[in-house]
């Protein structure tokens, strides 16, 4: 009996078919019910108890052998099949589904086009920073908290070089580097040692803007934060500022922008106010332009600075600032590019 299933398995490793007509004349010679494997399991009845054991192993190995043969030979010829006569030059491509932009960038962008209509332009600097760009140059005094190790990320001590806590410190390099008048709006990552939680996180992005002219007062402040809001925010939008305070602007505003989500009404999104906190801004204080070489005599100029996860929080609904940072696919998915 192990020769018959010897001389079976060589049978078996000699087969090469042309056709599927062929393979299955085979299939059905070697494992179909009546076929040879299936007559080999009938005559086991007969083998003596003290050679079931061999015999038994080598039948199953021979039967998983032949099944194993006959579906690669069958792929081959499927395969062989797609190849050749079956191939429709003509019929369209499996689609190649393109990413989507990411959340961030999206309302990024949305931001920056309304800005370089007013005529701003896009700055960007370094990430890692000196002290001189982040706090020194924008008025912080010494011992302000936001030097504190508690809120920055020093990379070194003495000199000083952190990451920057805010993106004020690309308008430092723009005023040190450009003539007024200067129009510029600066995205980019900002750090800070936070706790991480559903409305904070340690790394974060920013779009601040800077203008500094001749004769540049609070009220273009005002009418041009008005325009971005309704321009973002829809046309039926309404601002208010109220006072508040950074070392680099005097004076100082907050500013909310009337809830796009339930019209001013109240909702919980607004927390029952109407009202949403959307950005920080100011005059530029006349020491942040004398520490850049800019005469404050002669010009003025005001800067504001929002955080784009908000905001996107809020344009989108989201609930939890942690998912712009997971990579989800779930999440990002479901986000498409406006521009
Ligand atoms: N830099 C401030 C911040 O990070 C925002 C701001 C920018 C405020 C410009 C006023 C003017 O919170």
């Amino acid at each position: 009996m192990l020769d018959k299933i010897k001389e079976l398995q060589k049978e078996i490793e000699e087969i090469a078919v042309k056709s599927a007509e062929e393979l299955e004349e085979l299939r059905i010679k070697y494992i179909s019910k009546k076929g040879e494997v299936s007559r080999l399991m009938e005559d086991f009845r007969n083998v003596s108890p003290d050679q079931k054991k061999e015999v038994g192993q080598a039948i199953n190995i021979l039967k998983n052998f032949a099944t194993e043969k006959i579906r690669v030979l069958k792929e081959g010829l499927e395969e062989q099949a797609s190849d050749s006569k079956g191939l429709d030059l003509s019929l369209p491509g499996d689609p190649m589904k393109a990413g989507t932009r990411h959340p961030i960038s999206i309302i990024k962008n949305e931001i920056l086009e309304i800005f370089k209509r007013l005529g701003f332009v896009v700055s960007e600097g370094p990430e890692i920073e000196d002290d001189w760009h982040v706090f020194s140059a924008l008025n912080f005094p010494e011992e302000h908290p936001a030097r504190d190790m508690q809120d920055t990320f020093f990379i070194q001590r003495n000199p000083d070089i952190l990451l920057r806590t805010h993106t004020s410190s690309v308008q430092v390099h723009d005023m040190e580097t450009m003539k007024p008048p200067i129009r510029t709006v600066t995205p980019g990552r900002v750090f800070r040692n936070e706790a991480i939680s559903y409305r904070a996180h340690c790394m974060f992005h920013q779009i601040e803007g800077l203008y500094i002219d001749e004769d540049v007062s609070f009220a273009d402040l005002k009418q041009t934060l008005l325009y971005f809001a309704k321009e973002l925010f829809g046309e039926k939008s309404e601002i208010r500022m109220r006072p508040s305070y950074f070392p680099f602007t005097e004076p100082s505003a907050e500013v909310d922008v009337s809830c796009s989500i339930c019209g001013g009404k109240g909702c919980n999104v607004c927390k029952y106010t109407g009202w949403l906190e959307i950005l920080g801004c100011g005059m530029v204080d006349p020491n942040v332009l004398e520490a850049s070489g800019i005469d404050s005599k002669k010009y003025t100029g005001f800067a504001f600075g929002m955080g784009i996860e908000r905001i996107a929080m809020l344009k989108f609904g989201v609930n939890d600032l942690r998912l712009y940072f997971e990579n989800d696919v779930r999440f990002l998915n479901q986000f498409e590019a406006a521009n």
